[in-house]
């Protein structure tokens, strides 16, 4: 019988692609979607036709419960969450319901619907459960690289409440014995990178300019250091991850920086341009507090898990820039369906 993947956040970038990953490993693959008329259901579902749709929200303990138990799955991945940090700042505690407790309610759908008890131990025939753990609980950095061992300081409400659920997910493994793990992911782009985060402005700004359909491009902190590399190959991480014989904790990076300034130079340069001419800087888009730098370790996840990023900065750079080309040539809109190539 095909393996069954429940997973939450599938109408964004990483579902996306997990679910793609998934669905060639033959899986049953569902998808958590929220609200009455979500748009990006329906635009996920064109993508997407093989994945089965289960409604329900990490704000509703119940609608997860009655998703467990619908879906019977044998994986869980967890990504659903507030994820643009700038947003947790203006809505810090709808970040801490969504992105912290929301992994409390979906560990809690797992607990009840599979009867797990105290001190139980991980056995076969258990939910495996992954959470979608981030860079951004490094904060301001004790040490560089960043590894499984390095202290968490988040300088963010959505680093904060990422903190928590991460905590959480090792509490209920220590506790319950659940096969539950967290992957500490580093920064991950692709084409269908949401429009807010830097490297997707920032392709798009390109293709808008190369265009004639803008002249300038507007960014904060030009000095911003990010380890950058590409979903579809940190998806297949995750999946990894609740292969392993053993329920652990994974830093997923390439190790490599660039800084914000080398990513618009680099995606400026795929499209023939001088970033110089077109970049302003914005001290409205700075931070309260920044993450000045974030660079993964990933030794652990090379040895144990055979795990390697395949796309390298450059490359995902162009292919952001070139695909954006595309789309906007298309006469696509980001606001409506046509947003993922
Ligand atoms: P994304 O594109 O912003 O997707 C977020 C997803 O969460 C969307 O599907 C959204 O659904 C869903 N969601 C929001 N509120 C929800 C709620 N109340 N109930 C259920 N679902 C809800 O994020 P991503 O880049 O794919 O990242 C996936 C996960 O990895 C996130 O948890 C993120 O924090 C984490 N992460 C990402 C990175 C990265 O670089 N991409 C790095 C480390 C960790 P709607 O369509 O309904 O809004
Ligand atoms: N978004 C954005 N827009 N960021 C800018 C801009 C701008 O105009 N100008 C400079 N930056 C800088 C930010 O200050 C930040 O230091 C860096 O670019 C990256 O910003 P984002 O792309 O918004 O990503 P992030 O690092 O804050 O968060 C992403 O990665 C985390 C993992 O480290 C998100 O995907 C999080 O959900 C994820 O956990």
């Amino acid at each position: 019988m095909a393996r069954r993947a429940l997973i939450t956040g599938i109408t964004g970038q990483d579902g996306s692609y997990l679910a793609e990953y998934l669905l060639e490993q033959g899986y049953e693959v569902w998808g958590l979607a929220r609200g009455q008329a979500n748009p990006r259901v329906s635009r996920m579902r064109k993508l997407l036709s093989d994945v089965r749709v289960v409604r329900g929200d990490l704000l509703d303990q119940g609608s997860l419960i009655s998703a467990v138990e619908r879906v019977q799955p044998d994986e869980v991945y967890n990504l659903g969450a507030i994820s643009f940090v700038p947003m947790s700042w203006e809505q810090a505690e709808l970040t801490a319901e969504v992105t912290g407790m929301g992994v409390l309610r979906m560990l809690e759908a797992i607990r009840v619907c599979s009867g797990v008890s105290r001190g139980a131990s991980t056995g076969s025939g258990q939910i495996r459960f992954y959470q979608a753990s981030s860079s951004e609980m490094f904060g301001q950095v004790s040490e560089t690289p960043q590894n499984e061992r390095t202290a968490f300081h988040p300088r963010s409400p959505y680093g904060v409440a990422k903190a928590y659920g991460h905590f959480l997910t090792q509490n209920y493994r220590e506790s319950y014995g659940m096969f539950a793990v967290s992957g500490i992911l580093f920064n991950h782009e692709s084409p269908r990178r949401g429009a807010e985060f830097v490297t997707r402005k920032v392709s798009l700004g390109v293709a808008r300019i190369k265009l004639g359909l803008a002249t300038e491009l507007r960014l904060g902190n030009l000095e911003a250091r990010r380890d950058w590399g590409f979903a579809g190959d940190y998806v297949k991480a995750m999946h990894l991850m609740l292969q392993a014989g053993t329920p652990e904790d994974y830093v997923i990076g390439t190790g490599r920086m660039k800084s914000v300034r080398e990513l618009a130079e680099a995606a400026f340069s795929a499209a023939g341009l001088d970033w110089e001419r077109y970049v302003v800087t914005d001290q409205t888009l700075h931070r309260p507090a920044e993450v000045d730098l974030l660079c993964a370790d990933p030794k652990k996840a090379r040895v144990q898990l055979g795990w390697e990023p395949n796309v390298a900065f450059d490359e995902l750079v162009a292919l952001m820039v070139e695909s954006d080309l595309k789309l906007l040539s298309a006469g696509g809109d980001l606001d409506q369906d046509s947003s993922w190539p």
